[in-house]
């Protein structure tokens, strides 16, 4: 059921045929290039584009910009302990600000760090500590057609292979990101969350939730794992969140907030530490990086995280979105995932050999059929690792309508209709780190 009626609006425009084709070329055939304002419908992330409530704006009024002891530090640091029940927070400029903090306090050259899948920020930063990331997903997580309910979890059996081949002094991290962004947004169940810390200890390692989308896993939970059927979000947020030492945030996901993250812990001495970290990387450890007017807003965001009137309506979209999808033919990964619905694109253009990119290839159609802005979870943002073709398209929180959604399926049933006519692109000029290609390389249609 719609939990929200608008207040303020922005416009919006669709460029005409002829003007999209011209952008994508200027674009390099990267929508990351394009304008935002020649976007009709921008499904590029959910990451700090969502809609803010008129409690948080009202709060963002009352920021407290001071620099050391702000009272919206304060208010941040309630929310924290309230909703996630975590004593010691670390603010940072966004996730990765808080990756940096975490991962360059945890981490040291030649460690391993396992996680049910890294999402690219922190593969990267593992990566930059001089540490292995290593990925340990379930089997399920790579099918698109498993109708498992929890794909996301971390998988112990393969976590316990790493271990024994690299030796547990050597794995100093375990991580579980919740829900798993890399895996199609798929959730973690909480059973799976307690076995990654039986895990952890058995290793004698720091386990770590990557919290970014507590809440719309803990949905899941609420709906998949029998135990909880009865229990709140609210309440299975803090179970869940409570098996974690350590959780590391982007509150522009179900922070729901533009901007800002933290790091969060109930161990004193990896606070002491990581505040340390923070102050060289991010700011004073009652700001990090963050106006006082952000951490306000968030305060009040991640309270309204874990409304079930929030957390329903939020999930339901995106599901309405997979199944329209679905019902128009249209391959997606099932069961949709909590705040985004992921194509299948090798499905949807068989003729496009894998070398060419038939994700990207997709996301350009969709640009070019219908103004809508996805972004590639395949080969070209993760070279040389065998992952599907998929295409995701991610529903910015509370901002788009039923009139949005059916313009994204009308617009993704025309490029499925015209599929024959596509070719292939390849990379015209790409930057020095592969872990970052997708963001910033160029490529240019391959001639048929
Ligand atoms: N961890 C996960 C699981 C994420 O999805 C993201 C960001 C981060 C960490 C980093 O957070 O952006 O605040 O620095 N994901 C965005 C996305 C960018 O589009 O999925 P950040």
């Amino acid at each position: 059921m719609v939990a929200y009626k608008s207040k303020m609006v922005e416009r919006i425009s669709l460029p005409s045929r002829e003007q999209r084709e011209r952008n994508l070329e200027a674009a390099g055939y990267n929508v990351f290039n394009l304008d935002a304002a020649d976007v009709f419908v921008d499904l590029l992330t959910d990451s700090g584009t969502g809609t803010m409530s008129d409690a948080q704006w009202a709060a963002l009024i009352r920021g407290d910009e001071a620099y050391a002891g702000s009272s919206s530090f304060d208010r941040l640091e309630s929310a924290v302990q309230d909703v996630m029940g975590f004593p010691y927070v670390v603010p940072a400029h966004q996730g990765r600000g808080a990756e940096n903090v975490l991962y360059g306090t945890l981490l040291s050259e030649g460690d391993v760090a396992l996680n049910n899948t890294h999402f690219d920020t922190t593969r990267a930063h593992v990566a930059n500590q001089g540490a292995e990331p290593v990925d340990c997903p379930v089997d399920a997580a790579h099918d698109p057609d498993s109708d498992e309910p929890f794909k996301g979890n971390f998988s112990v059996e393969r976590a316990r292979e790493v271990v024994d081949e690299v030796g547990a002094e050597n794995v100093p991290v375990v991580v579980s990101t919740i829900t798993n962004n890399s895996a199609a947004g798929q959730p973690v169940s909480v059973e799976n969350t307690r076995a990654a810390r039986e895990f952890a200890d058995e290793i004698d390692a720091t386990f770590v939730i990557d919290a970014c989308r507590f809440a719309e896993n803990a949905s899941f939970v609420t709906e998949r794992e029998a135990t909880f059927t009865n229990a709140s979000v609210a309440d299975v947020a803090r179970e869940q969140l409570g098996y974690a030492d350590a959780l590391v945030m982007s509150g522009k996901k179900d922070g729901l907030a533009n901007a800002g993250g933290f790091v969060a812990t109930t161990d004193r001495d990896l606070y002491e530490a990581c505040k340390q970290r923070a102050i060289l990387y991010e700011g004073f450890p009652t700001y990090g990086g963050m106006a006082g007017r952000d951490m306000a807003a968030m305060a009040v965001g991640l309270r309204e995280a874990v409304e079930e009137a929030y957390v329903a309506d939020r999930i339901d979209q995106v599901r309405e979105l997979g199944a329209a999808l679905e019902a128009a033919g249209v391959p997606i990964y099932t069961p949709t995932g909590g705040h985004a619905v992921y194509l299948d694109a090798e499905a949807i253009f068989p003729t496009v050999p894998a070398g060419q990119f038939p994700g990207q290839v997709l996301v350009c159609e969709l640009y070019r059929e219908g103004g809508v802005r996805g972004v590639e979870l395949g080969s070209f943002a993760f070279p040389n690792t065998d992952r599907p073709e998929l295409v995701r398209l991610a529903l910015p929180r509370r901002t788009y309508h039923r009139e949005h959604i059916e313009h994204v399926v009308d617009t993704a049933a025309a490029v499925l209709e015209n599929r024959t006519e596509v070719t292939g692109l390849r990379i015209e000029s790409e930057p020095e780190i592969p872990e970052l290609r997708h963001f910033t390389a160029e490529l240019e249609p391959v001639p048929s």
